[in-house]
């Protein structure tokens, strides 16, 4: 397989795990390369499901080593917890310590950044992000500061005496006097560092340096992302963004293995779409419509629970995504989702409501949003049960000519199409590729 990146091409939760999971089979080294545990990512084998925050989708497979990359940061609690809950779904724990590696230069996400998250968002009100509560903003918030703990850090008592004592003298006044949180000693979180320190060490890769040089040498690589293009931190609906890139650019820095090592980035897209937490959502749908969106796609958040506001495929935004996100093919998911649909709208452009100006271009400013409203091109439904379908050639004809528009108007290949959350319910359309695109 070529070396692919798996990125999310809408505001996130578009199958990207089911994606990835998929792809694995074909990689040796699947690697996460930006994100922590605000990602949730749904693995559907053989009925038995499973959801992954911040280890690999590819982890279900032995003899393939699964890297929590450079990029990403880690809070070493939840990740105990996500290990525990695989754990219990039968994987051993002798698994995850031949197959789970963390790069030592991962961020560590300490208990005071996910208390600030938490704050921040209550003091921002209504103009609150709707963030996880995660602490992820926080966390690279210090990493880019140069104020972070590193997972070496953990490693070097040394070093991590002194990094606190210059931390904590400025994060104790941030704590009290701008969040009211108690402030820390240092023996506290000592005594924290210690204990991430036990719960990391069967995986760390002190080794890292020397193992990537062999995998770029001979192993093909599949880099995993998390959250979406449009809530990339750069090109995403800013401030309602993570704080970290999701795009193909994120994996070249954040999978320590340069833009060089990419042959292939897969963008994946649901046939309609789906939003969590606060922004503007140009095709958002509040009525009956977005409702049986959400109820029949099943769309509640795999990490907070909460409801996913949905809409209709937007073009737009998606064009803007195979852009900026470097986006070579196209996986689409959940087409099942619109089997029961009379038509099915897809916003082929904006209109401005105060100019009459109609735009394909994405408006990056997401405070102009309101002025927007969809041009719609309405397609009718195929009104049939697909997700048995196992080659393209089996889809109704109403399904292809969905597609067949989708892809006209991004100008990419859809190359797989799923059509209901297990493994194997996926076609690969090799008439896009030439061949079998895994
Ligand atoms: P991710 O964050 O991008 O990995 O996506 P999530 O796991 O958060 O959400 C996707 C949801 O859709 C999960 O519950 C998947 O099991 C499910 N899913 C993935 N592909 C399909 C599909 O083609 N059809 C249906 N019905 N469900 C799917
Ligand atoms: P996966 O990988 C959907 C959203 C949050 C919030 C914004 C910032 O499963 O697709 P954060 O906690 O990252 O600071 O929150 O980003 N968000 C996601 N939405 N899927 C995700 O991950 C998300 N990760 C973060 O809802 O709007
Ligand atoms: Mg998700």
């Amino acid at each position: 397989m070529k070396n692919t990146v798996v990125v999310g091409a809408q505001f996130g939760d578009e199958g990207k795990a089911k994606i990835t999971d998929l792809l694995a089979q074909q990689a040796d080294f699947i690697t996460r390369f930006q994100g922590g545990s605000n990602a949730g990512h749904t693995v559907v084998v053989d009925g038995k499901k499973y959801a992954f925050h911040l280890i690999p989708s590819g982890i279900l497979y032995e003899n393939k080593i699964c890297m929590i990359g450079a990029g990403c940061v880690i809070k070493p609690d939840d990740l105990e917890k996500e290990i525990g809950a695989i754990v219990s779904m039968g994987v051993s724990p002798e698994h995850f310590k031949k197959c789970l590696r963390i790069s030592p230069l991962a961020h560590i996400t300490m208990k005071y950044h996910s208390d600030i998250d938490g704050y921040s968002e209550n003091a921002l009100k209504e103009n609150k992000i709707g963030t996880t509560k995660k602490g992820i903003g926080p966390t690279y918030t210090d990493k880019y500061a140069r104020s972070g703990i590193r997972v070496e850090d953990l490693f070097n008592k040394d070093t991590l005496n002194n990094k606190l004592d210059i931390i904590l003298n400025k994060k104790n006044k941030e704590l009290e006097f701008v969040y009211n949180l108690i402030p820390h000693s240092k023996e506290e979180i000592l005594k924290e560092c210690e204990r991430y320190k036990d719960i990391l060490v069967p995986y760390v890769d002190f080794n890292w340096q020397e193992n990537l040089r062999e995998i770029k040498k001979n192993k093909s690589v599949l880099f995993e992302g998390a959250q979406g293009v449009m809530l990339d931190v750069d090109y995403g609906t800013y401030p309602y963004v993570t704080s970290s890139s999701p795009t193909s650019g994120g994996a070249a820095i954040g999978a320590s293995m340069g833009a060089m090592a990419i042959n292939r980035v897969v963008g994946v897209f649901k046939a309609y779409m789906t939003r969590v937490g606060e922004g503007a959502f140009i095709t958002e749908l509040n009525d009956e419509t977005g409702e049986n969106l959400r109820r029949i796609g099943g769309e509640y958040g795999v990490t907070t629970g909460r409801p996913r506001r949905c809409g209709w495929f937007d073009m737009v935004s998606a064009r803007y995504s195979v852009l900026v996100g470097g986006i070579s093919e196209i996986a689409l998911t959940k087409l099942d989702v619109l089997d029961s649909f009379d038509e099915i709208k897809v916003a082929i452009a904006y209109k401005n409501k105060l100019t009459g100006e109609i735009t394909k271009n994405y408006p990056t400013n997401v405070f102009t949003h309101k002025n927007y409203e969809p041009v719609y091109e309405t397609f009718p439904g195929w009104k049939q049960d697909i997700t048995k379908c196992k080659t393209y050639d089996q889809l109704p004809k109403n399904a292809k000519d969905y597609l067949c528009a989708l892809e006209k108007m991004l100008e990419v290949n859809i190359t797989i199409i799923s059509v209901g959350p297990d493994r194997e319910q996926t076609i690969i359309n090799s008439a896009a590729e030439g061949d079998d695109p895994r």
